[in-house]
């Protein structure tokens, strides 16, 4: 990697730590953090970009639609124009972000690049698995949604609008999104990380309902 990208990922990563170093909802600093290591190390198994993806997978929460920030507002395109990245390179990064966000159970985001497949997983790795859970509940508790409702039922969108509408009880979130994505990753090491992850999630569910019912 040459010396100018080094110092690109070093302002970057202490740009956005400080920008996400106090959210509350599961989007918090090092979210960002194990994206950027898983990320990093699915591009090496699978021969990505290091660079793109690594920059990628620092910025690829700035402008996403369930964290607070001005309307209209693009702090990732702003924040490349500073850092004075060429075009392409800025175009790329942007493209990869684009593509990275679940948008409904039914909806198709399959990834057009290979450094777009690997943020995407290593985001999604990092939705499932016990950090998964953790991170489902504090985004469910900040925004006042209850752990579990009997009476309603998951629904599996099958547009954005929907999906990202919903307030459904936070428990849902696991038959709406979370359970689905082992079948979605698109790279092989991505599939076997997301493995042990998706059983955690599968028992985590079971005990929680044997306890609800009174099973045990
Ligand atoms: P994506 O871009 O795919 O949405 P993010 O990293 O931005 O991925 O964050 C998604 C995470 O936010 C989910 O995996 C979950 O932890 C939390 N989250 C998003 N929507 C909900 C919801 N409706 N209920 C509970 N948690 C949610
Ligand atoms: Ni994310």
């Amino acid at each position: 990697m040459i010396e100018n990208q080094q110092k690109h990922l070093l302002r970057t990563e202490k740009f956005v730590r400080n920008i996400f170093k106090n959210e509350g909802s599961g989007h918090d600093w090092w979210h960002v953090y194990r994206v950027k290591n898983y990320a990093l190390e699915i591009a090496k198994k699978e021969k990505g970009n290091l660079y793109l993806v690594e920059m990628a997978a620092l910025l690829h929460d700035l402008d996403d639609w369930k964290l607070k920030k001005a309307p209209g507002e693009n702090r990732t395109q702003k924040w490349l124009n500073h850092l004075g990245i060429e075009e392409k390179a800025a175009a790329q990064i942007l493209e990869i972000i684009s593509q990275v966000s679940f948008k409904g159970a039914r909806v198709k985001t399959k990834p057009a690049t290979t450094e777009a497949e690997i943020v995407q997983d290593a985001d999604r790795l990092d939705a499932i698995g016990a950090i998964g859970i953790a991170r489902t509940f504090a985004y469910g508790g900040s925004k006042s949604r209850l752990i579990y409702d009997p009476e309603t039922e998951p629904v599996l969108h099958d547009n954005f609008k929907a999906y990202k509408n919903s307030a459904a009880p936070t428990i849902n979130h696991f038959y709406e999104k979370l359970l689905l994505l082992k079948e979605r990753m698109n790279t092989e090491t991505g599939k076997k990380m997301a493995e042990s992850r998706h059983r955690f999630m599968e028992s985590f569910l079971e005990q929680f309902f044997n306890e609800w019912e009174v099973k045990i």
